[in-house]
């Protein structure tokens, strides 16, 4: 199956709109198709409106954002693009009606992905060409920012269609979860679908206000799913012997008539109950003011998880890893030529994206820490400090940072890092970094910084390999005039 470069999109609504912004945000290119034409401006806006939280996703170094265009011509879009993910509404026939006529315009090994909440993979590939490199690919709202996709594949499915398309979903931050045969609703909304069951009942029985029983997940349950789900939280339950016991001693409450699963009647009254619950929970905030309360804090919860290297947050931190070491990779071709003779390092190539951009309308102060820190890191990864190497406890820590600036930076200008090794010693590294305007080669700011290298909390020696990689560089750039910037942190004898 193809590397997906351009991501096409069947139908933008809500579900659509989230695929872009994800997509477009970690470099992927966007044809949208929807039948439509306001769905452009619609989707544009949707794109816009993902991109302040998604920014606040991860500081890593991300590639330049793709490019969104918009069609209403879905034979098109099926020619051009390298994998394709249908949003439709949710109705079979009409799925599989415009499945099989994309199918017939996409070339064969363009994977053909549905979001569908509910339906069958086996009935939606039924009429498609090469319904092979069709599956299921169920992604969860706001799709910009929760990682999970269940993939379900069909009768005809192939493995390598799978395989593609969690490549690919791994690749734009998700986590793909291979569900192993087709259920009606996949696993997650079965899952919720039984509770969303029992909270009809209880609120058409007036046992419960919508807003108590989100207060009965909110303070308790939801928190201990987000990272753990029911059943290894249910083996904590079980105290020292975990599920064995939990479910000897809670197991016959398990036949007691505690939840109903059959639907409730969605009679006008419980419809009426539903909807003046939650307008009271709303409290007169809007919709949108609602999403970017659940987005502010969906980004809070997946950092803190990463801490933790669990759930979303392990996801979260995989995502950096890659990120960073496709930057690391881009910066290790140019630093070897760059030592052969002898010149500044060329660690970062970037442009100035419009959530680095301050009131003033210049790049705001945090992101040129940002970027002269992606800078060393590339250097750092280049000399062996890896994920493995800091695994073990050690890692140089900036101890020190004096930063210039010298020219302004404006969104979308495209900049680049130069790197400099100062001194070294056992323990130390001082580095100056020049940050340049692509356009004329300008100089923008520099960063003189100081690093000192740790294992488990004390500065210690670098390990040979490093220091030596690192003498390399310093050896091939010490004939180097010394710019008028260096010398403005402590040196290393005075520390
Ligand atoms: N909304 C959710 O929370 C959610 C979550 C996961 C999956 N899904 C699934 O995603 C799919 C889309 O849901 P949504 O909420 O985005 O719906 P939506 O109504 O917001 O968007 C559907 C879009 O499809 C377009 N459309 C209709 N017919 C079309 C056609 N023949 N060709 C091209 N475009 C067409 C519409 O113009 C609209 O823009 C459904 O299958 C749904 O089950 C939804």
């Amino acid at each position: 199956m193809r590397k997906v470069k351009t991501l096409g999109l069947l139908g933008t609504g809500v579900i659509g709109g989230g695929w872009a912004a994800r997509a477009l945000h970690f470099g992927i290119d966007v044809l949208a198709a929807d039948v439509k034409p306001e769905m452009e401006a619609w989707i544009r806006g949707a794109v816009q409106n993902a991109e302040g939280s998604l920014a606040r996703l991860t500081l890593a170094p991300l590639p330049a954002k793709g490019k969104l265009s918009f069609t209403t011509d879905l034979n098109a879009m099926a020619a051009q693009v390298d994998f394709i993910q249908e949003n439709i509404p949710e109705q079979l026939e009409l799925k599989q009606r415009i499945l099989a006529q994309v199918s017939r315009h996409a070339p064969a090994d363009v994977v053909i992905a549905s979001s569908t909440s509910g339906l069958m993979p086996t009935d939606l590939q039924r009429d498609m060409q090469h319904p092979e490199r069709f599956l299921v690919a169920h992604p969860f709202n706001p799709v910009y920012l929760l990682p999970l996709v269940e993939l379900v594949g069909g009768r005809q499915t192939s493995v390598a269609a799978i395989e593609a398309a969690s490549r690919f979903f791994i690749y734009i931050g998700m986590h793909a979860l291979k569900v192993r045969r087709e259920v009606p609703g996949h696993l997650t909304d079965r899952l919720q679908e039984a509770l969303w069951r029992e909270i009809l009942h209880m609120v058409n029985e007036d046992v419960a206000t919508t807003g108590e029983l989100d207060d009965s997940i909110v303070y308790g349950p939801g928190l201990r799913w987000a990272a753990m789900g029911t059943n290894l939280i249910y083996h904590l339950a079980g105290g020292e012997s975990g599920m064995r016991h939990m479910l000897r001693q809670f197991g016959p409450a398990l036949k007691w008539p505690w939840t109903k699963l059959e639907a409730p009647e969605l009679t006008e009254s419980l419809i009426d109950k539903m909807v003046a619950g939650t307008q009271e929970q709303a409290a007169g905030r809007s919709i949108r003011e609602l999403e970017r309360l659940r987005d502010g804090y969906l980004v809070a919860i997946q950092q803190v998880l990463k801490q933790y290297n669990i759930g979303a947050g392990a996801t979260l931190r995989a995502l950096e890893e890659r990120l960073y070491e496709d930057s690391a990779a881009g910066a290790r071709q140019r630093i070897q030529g760059s030592i052969e003779e002898g010149a500044l390092l060329r660690l970062v190539d970037t442009e100035v994206r419009p959530e680095w951009i301050d009131y003033n309308g210049h790049m705001t102060d945090s992101r040129y820490l940002q970027v002269f820190g992606d800078a060393t890191d590339a250097l750092l990864r280049y000399a062996g400090v890896d994920d493995a190497y800091r695994a073990s406890g050690r890692a140089l820590f900036t101890a020190e940072t004096h930063v210039t600036h010298v020219s302004e930076a404006r969104a979308l200008e495209a900049l680049y890092v130069t790197t400099r090794v100062l001194e070294l010693d056992d323990k130390r590294l001082r580095l100056l970094h020049a940050l340049h305007r692509k356009s004329d080669d300008a100089l923008v700011a520099t960063a003189e910084q100081v690093y000192l290298h740790v294992s488990a909390g004390k500065v210690t020696a670098m390990e040979a390999d490093l220091r030596s990689s690192l003498a390399r560089v310093h050896a091939a750039q010490a004939h180097l005039p010394l710019p008028p910037q260096a010398g403005r942190v402590g040196k290393l004898a005075a520390r």
